[in-house]
């Protein structure tokens, strides 16, 4: 079978005229090739001309309904693999289909048949792109955030200030770690505040203060902690907080700061009673602001995800929608709303999810340079 009476007549090769009207789209796409100084990159890969616009009538002979002709001689087409001898990036797909645009644009008037032809082969040069940068690798999952500060800021230090300490797990657990280390924990709910005085320790202090009026000296600490609390600091408040942070840090000192993405199935269903996507936009809003003030210089940025795990729909709602600091407004409506967005999560071992988290670290300007921190 070589023409088109064989072919039905709705196929794009019988649209196109059969074969001689794809070896006149062919002829055309390599004279093309050959002419436009733009396409000079792919040309270059063509040396044979010939032997390339014989395989090319061939395959889409039988790619657009007719006969199979490079099939039968060469089996499969694994087109994409056929192309892996060569660089093909988006420069090359562009120009590849510059040239096919241009041939298809003086050899096939109908309009309708031209956009459907260029959008398959749009998408098969696409498809053969094999420079592509590989995928990043998945944020690490961490376990205990304790690791992370622990590798990046190195807090075997004096004096420790940490913002937002809720039941101030991460601050005795510094202490346990490093043995030089004083914490100040600030905590502005005041039941949590209570609980956390009704557990003294050594060289931890408690203190019942927001981020944005530190009740502490110009530059007493050596590094400061926000895990997940800047946005919860009241908006408007969010760059008063920084400054007071950026007083109270010791030039050359650092601020740890973490914060939960606006993104992943957890985020999901908390965001049905809880929707935090304005307040932790205007977190990393006001860490770029303070970052533009000249006050930090930032060291590093980066992600991990944290485990979020909970036995039982009940664990989620007493830990999650009925915080002792806020006050969710959950009615019977809304928690039904939640339990059947929660539920399907639930397995054997209760629920596991990963909460995507972005860390920054930045460095007090006025002290070592970043260099000399960072190394
Ligand atoms: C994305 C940009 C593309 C580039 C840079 C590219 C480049 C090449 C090169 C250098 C060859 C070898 C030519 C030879 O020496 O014989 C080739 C072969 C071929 N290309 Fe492409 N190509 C591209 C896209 C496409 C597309 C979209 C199709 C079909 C829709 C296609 C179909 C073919 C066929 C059938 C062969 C012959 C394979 C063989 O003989 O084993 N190419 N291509």
């Amino acid at each position: 079978m070589t023409d088109n009476a064989q072919a039905p007549a709705d196929t794009i090769y019988a649209r196109l005229g059969g074969a001689a009207g794809i070896q006149a789209l062919v002829d055309r796409f390599y004279a093309v090739m050959d002419e436009l100084p733009e396409a000079y990159g792919i040309r270059k890969m063509h040396p044979d001309l010939p032997r390339a616009n014989e395989s090319l009538f061939k395959f889409l002979s039988g790619w657009f309904g007719g006969p199979p002709l490079f099939e039968q001689e060469r089996g499969h087409p694994r087109l994409r693999a056929r192309h892996f001898p060569f660089r093909i990036g988006p420069a090359e797909r562009d120009q590849w289909m510059l040239c096919m645009r241009t041939a298809l644009e003086e050899q096939v008037p109908d309009l309708d048949l031209r956009g459907a032809i260029h959008g398959a082969f749009e998408g098969m040069a696409t498809h053969i792109i094999n420079t592509e940068a590989p995928k990043p690798p998945p944020p690490p999952l961490v376990e205990n955030e304790l690791d992370v500060i622990d590798e990046l800021a190195r807090p075997g230090v004096a004096s420790i200030i940490e913002l937002g300490c809720g039941a101030a797990r991460v601050a005795r657990e510094l202490l346990d770690r490093h043995a030089g280390a004083h914490v100040t924990a600030l905590e502005v709910d005041a039941v949590q505040h209570a609980r956390n005085l009704a557990e003294p320790r050594k060289r931890l202090q408690f203190i019942a203060a927001g981020a944005q009026a530190i009740p502490c000296a110009d530059a007493s600490f050596d590094l400061a902690l926000m895990l997940k609390s800047l946005h919860h600091v009241p908006v408007p408040l969010m760059g008063t907080a920084l400054a007071e942070v950026a007083r109270v840090v010791k030039p050359g000192g650092q601020l740890y700061v973490s914060e939960p993405m606006y993104e992943g199935p957890f985020n999901d269903i908390v965001k049905l009673y809880n929707d935090e996507g304005e307040v932790r936009a205007a977190a990393q809003a006001a860490l770029d602001a303070a970052l533009e003030s000249g006050a930090w210089t930032e060291l590093i940025a980066g992600r991990f995800d944290a485990p979020r795990v909970f036995a039982s729909f009940a664990e989620f709602e007493a830990r999650m929608m009925r915080p002792s600091f806020a006050d969710h407004q959950i009615d019977a409506a809304k928690l039904a709303e939640v339990r059947a967005a929660f539920e399907p999560h639930l397995g054997p071992d209760g629920a596991r999810f990963r909460q995507p988290m972005i860390v920054r670290l930045l460095l007090r300007a006025g002290g070592d340079t970043a260099a000399q921190v960072a190394a």
